[in-house]
């Protein structure tokens, strides 16, 4: 009999996706819980929203680099033309305008969504990610962008990172576009392009720099002009008439009121900042990781005061950022501070032997009922065996009732971390092993 060689399919992924298995799992619970615990304590509300859009979503104003090479669309069964999400932003400001006269304003939102980009997976970029986004919507002065900005330090600090650790590189579109437009004279077709060969500069060697912008048009008197603005400092910036717009004005109230929050440490004005997504208009910013190993833009975010008004007669100003998973977990990594992770079981009730079934099933319900996370022994096995499965699950403490226990109305704890043992009243069992957990000690 000739034995048919079975073809198995691969376990891999799908390239540039992870598989979260529970301890990879448990991290991002943690990591995303953190930046919840943040956001929330700023007063924001969580919000969700479809993975699939309509492919006009991004068409409008997400840019060019996003929706021909790196958008996931298709034609649904239907006939309509949809897309995966590449980013949340579209999103919100679709529901923000489907409700603009019921909502409370400032709308304080935020969301933790997976989002997908067809790009080349490499470090910090992956094809599906999760990507915090925090965001204001109704204000239109720099308070917003101010806050914004905090939420975004604070997130950090709650990490245990400090001012040492990143930088937030902050500019601000209209005074960029004020410069290309009216002092280098630039068309809104060559704008677009210097803008995206400025956001591009740090990934590439600055001949191929040069190459985009002499490509946009420029001549080299003007690749002078922009590299001397892209250098600027605050101060030389404001003395210099030629450079004042409303953005200039908005950067300016922007830095003194970060000086005057505590916060100028943790920003400095970089005029190379662009952002790739077209809709930014006022404020942008990126978050930068100072590590050696690791000196890239960690997130960023931005003033939109446009978006709504695809959808809505009515616009409405926002103001947010988009953090990524991928690197913010780059970041935890390199600086060492990838969170501990609660072990998923405290408390495992061994079983003595089959006739005990019901016995552990009570014992675990107890424990569970006073929020401890229990499991028990299913089948009936060697104690030394159920010992070792209560090690590798992480329980700190095995309960065992057999016939004396019983007969006493007692329980056996047990100790993982120190193998100490004690017998203890029934009644007392629940203090025993709160006191054990949070104390490490005997009562
Ligand atoms: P974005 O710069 O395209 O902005 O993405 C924000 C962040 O998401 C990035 O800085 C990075 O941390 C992460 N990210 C983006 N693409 C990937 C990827 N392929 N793999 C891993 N991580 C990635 C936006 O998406 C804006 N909608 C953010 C925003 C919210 N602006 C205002 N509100």
């Amino acid at each position: 009999m000739s034995a048919e060689k079975k073809e198995l399919l691969s376990t891999a992924p799908y390239r540039g996706t992870r598989d979260f298995y529970p301890d990879d799992m448990r991290t991002r619970i943690t990591i995303f819980n953190t930046m919840r615990r943040v956001v929330q304590s700023f007063g924001f509300e969580e919000y969700d929203g479809p993975m699939l859009e309509r492919f006009e979503l991004y068409a409008a104003k997400s840019g060019d680099e996003l929706v021909n090479e790196q958008l996931y669309h298709f034609e649904d069964r239907g006939g309509r033309h949809v897309a995966i999400r590449p980013e949340m932003t579209p999103t919100v400001a679709r529901m923000v305008a489907a409700r603009i006269n019921q909502l409370p304003r400032p709308i304080r939102w935020f969301s933790i969504p997976n989002l997908w980009r067809y790009e080349k997976p490499q470090r910090g970029r992956l094809r599906e990610h999760w990507q915090l986004n925090v965001d204001i919507f109704g204000v239109d002065g720099i308070m917003a962008d101010l806050e914004i900005i905090e939420i975004a330090i604070r997130i950090m600090e709650a990490f245990g990172a400090g001012k040492d650790d990143f930088k937030i590189h902050i500019s601000n579109r209209k005074m960029l576009n004020h410069f290309l437009r009216n002092i280098l004279g630039l068309d809104q077709s060559s704008a677009g392009q210097v803008c995206r060969a400025i956001d591009k500069k740090s990934k590439i060697p600055p001949d191929a720099f040069l190459e985009m912008v002499i490509a946009a048009g420029l001549s080299s008197r003007q690749c002078d002009q922009l590299e001397h603005f892209m250098n600027l400092n605050l101060q030389t910036l404001i003395a210099c008439p030629d450079y004042i717009s409303d953005g200039t004005q908005d950067l300016a109230d922007l830095f003194s009121n970060l000086n005057r929050s505590g916060l100028a440490d943790y920003c400095t004005l970089d005029l190379s900042i662009v952002r790739g997504l077209e809709y930014y208009t006022g404020t942008v910013f990126e978050m930068y990781d100072l590590h050696p190993q690791n000196k890239r833009a960690l997130f960023g975010g931005g003033r939109y005061d446009n978006l709504v008004g695809i959808f809505s007669d009515q616009p409405i100003s926002g103001v947010g950022f988009g953090m990524g998973d991928v690197t913010v977990q780059d970041f935890l990594s390199v600086h060492d501070r990838i969170p501990v992770t609660p072990a998923p079981v405290q408390v495992f009730v061994a079983l003595y032997d089959k006739d005990y079934t019901g016995q552990s099933f009570q014992l675990a319900r107890l424990c569970r009922k006073s929020g401890l996370r229990t499991c028990t022994q299913l089948d009936a096995v060697k104690l030394g065996k159920q010992f070792k499965l209560a090690d590798a699950l992480g329980a700190a403490i095995v309960v065992l009732q057999g016939p004396d226990e019983i007969s006493n109305n007692q329980v056996t704890l047990k100790r993982m971390a120190t193998s100490d043992q004690v017998t203890v009243p029934m009644e007392d069992m629940i203090l025993t092993i709160n006191r054990w957990l949070e104390f490490g000690q005997i009562p």
